[in-house]
């Protein structure tokens, strides 16, 4: 069986669309994949109480409890490791996972980690895509699955979705109508990944 663990922050809409996909499709018979585990580094998240609705198993790695520690992102991707390699990976997925990654984790995860980033890459890494896009003028937007290296929102295009930038937008009206592409997407290119 193929695990897959998903990494949130909040909301986890991109998770749920994954999951449910995953259900609808019937990954388990169809890919031999399933969806193993849902990692968040806040508790309390939307994403959590879907995951626990869905019957998949939880975890929560509290970047915060790192601040002490002499190298606090080092610390918390070693906790986060940790818990992902408990379910043995083929995919790991980001999805709407708000933390920079230590370029140690990046390459323990190599060849098998995918992130989805609201904006046409290479256009408009890092935050406000939305805002960012209508502020230049942009006709479209849109979002991104890449897989991930260790410089930010870089790494091979796996897929894309266009939206057009409608003159009365604003970053959250044009954030909604890539979410909604984002949702199409994601889980269409973890089932490709799965495929091979
Ligand atoms: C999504 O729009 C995703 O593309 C973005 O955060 C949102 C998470 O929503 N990711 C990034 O900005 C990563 N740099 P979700 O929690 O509902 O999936």
């Amino acid at each position: 069986m193929k695990n897959i663990v998903i990494l949130i922050s909040g909301a986890g809409s991109n998770m749920a669309a994954i999951v449910r996909t995953a259900e609808k499709q019937n990954w388990t018979q169809r890919l031999n994949a399933r969806v193993s585990a849902i990692i968040s580094n806040k508790a309390d998240t939307e994403g959590l109480v879907f995951a626990k609705e869905h019957g998949i198993a939880t975890v929560v790695v509290d970047h915060k409890a790192f601040a002490g520690e002499p190298q606090p992102r080092e610390a918390f991707d070693a906790a986060l490791m940790a818990e992902i390699d408990k379910h043995q990976p083929h995919l790991l997925v980001l999805a709407g996972f708000m933390r920079i990654l230590t370029p140690g984790f990046v390459a323990h995860y190599e060849g098998r980690l995918i992130n989805i980033h609201p904006s046409l890459l290479p256009a408009f890494t890092g935050l406000n895509t939305h805002a960012r896009a209508i502020e230049a003028g942009c006709k479209f937007a849109g979002a991104t699955v890449h897989r991930v290296t260790d410089q930010l929102d870089h790494g091979d295009i796996l897929a894309q979705a266009v939206v057009p930038v409608l003159d009365d937008d604003t970053a959250d009206t044009l954030a909604a109508r890539v979410l909604t592409q984002e949702h199409l997407i994601y889980p269409k290119a973890v089932a490709a990944l799965l495929a091979h």
